[in-house]
């Protein structure tokens, strides 16, 4: 295996755009064969595939609503029937929601942590056994899941828990898998597009960031390959904050 070069199928959760397909790219570029999920995106799905296709390695997308139990554990059922083996899981698709306490009814409040925390729990529960050895499960976290603002509680819990329960899911699957999370900052995605096209805001936001600019897709799906690297293969249960310093 050449330097840089990884070997192995990865399932990324909300491949088709933002972070996910970054991520996705990343890997595939290195040699990996992709399985992505999405949920309503299907033309970013198409492009996608199209892009990671042109780089010589394997592709398939399944569309599922990663909020939903049933669905969820239908399209592990399915991913398990093609007998695939799997590299490394990266639990990346997630939802923002910005209420206060009074706005954040329960239905949202259910949809954020089904999303955000639920679903990569069940994922790791029921596909761990098609993991390889070596392999590494990497959860998507934020910078919120450690500092706090008054709102977007749900978001907040959410992201904070997945940093504890990599560090409990790394426990138990050791020594055969690693699990390990990354904390975005600030990233330029549809997700928070509403900040960073305000002028005002994404001054604000790079003038409070030591590294003095806002995080790039690639920041993310950098510090993602580090960490499924076997090279890093002494690394479990860590968080790794992306942040160009703004949680300093
Ligand atoms: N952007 C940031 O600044 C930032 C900072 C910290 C952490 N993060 C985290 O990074 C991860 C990726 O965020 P992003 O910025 O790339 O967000 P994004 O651009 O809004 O993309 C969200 C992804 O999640 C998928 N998704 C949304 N609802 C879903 C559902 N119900 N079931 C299955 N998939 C669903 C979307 O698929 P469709 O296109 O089909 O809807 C899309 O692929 C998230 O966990 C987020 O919390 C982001």
């Amino acid at each position: 295996m050449l330097s840089g070069e990884l070997h192995g199928t990865v399932l990324v959760t909300g491949g088709n755009r933002g972070i996910g397909r970054a991520i996705a790219l990343t890997l595939a570029k290195s040699g990996c064969n992709i399985i992505f999920t999405y949920n309503s995106g299907t033309k970013e799905a198409t492009s996608a595939e199209e892009e990671i296709l042109a780089l010589g390695v394997k592709v398939k997308s399944y569309r599922v609503d990663l909020s939903s139990t049933s669905k969820l554990e239908d399209f592990t059922g399915k991913v398990k029937e093609s007998r695939v083996r799997i590299f490394a899981l990266v639990n990346n698709a997630g939802i923002y929601n910005g209420d206060v306490l009074n706005e954040t009814n329960d239905e949202e409040w259910e949809k954020t942590i089904g999303l955000n925390l639920t679903a990569p729990f069940y994922l790791v529960r029921n596909l761990h056994s098609i993991i390889e050895d070596r392999g590494s499960v990497v959860n998507i976290s934020s910078v919120y899941g450690f500092r706090a603002d008054a709102w977007a509680h749900s978001y907040q819990a959410s992201k904070a828990a997945i940093i504890h329960l990599t560090r409990s899911l790394a426990k138990e699957l050791a020594p055969r898998i690693r699990v390990n999370c990354v904390a975005p900052g600030f990233i330029k995605t549809d997700m928070n597009r509403e900040g960073w096209t305000n002028e005002s805001f994404h001054n604000k936001i790079k003038k409070v960031t030591p590294m003095a600019r806002w995080g790039e897709v690639e920041d993310i799906a950098n510090a993602v390959k580090f960490l499924i690297d076997p090279e890093n293969g002494f690394i479990t249960g860590e968080t790794l904050v992306v942040d160009g310093g703004i949680g300093l």
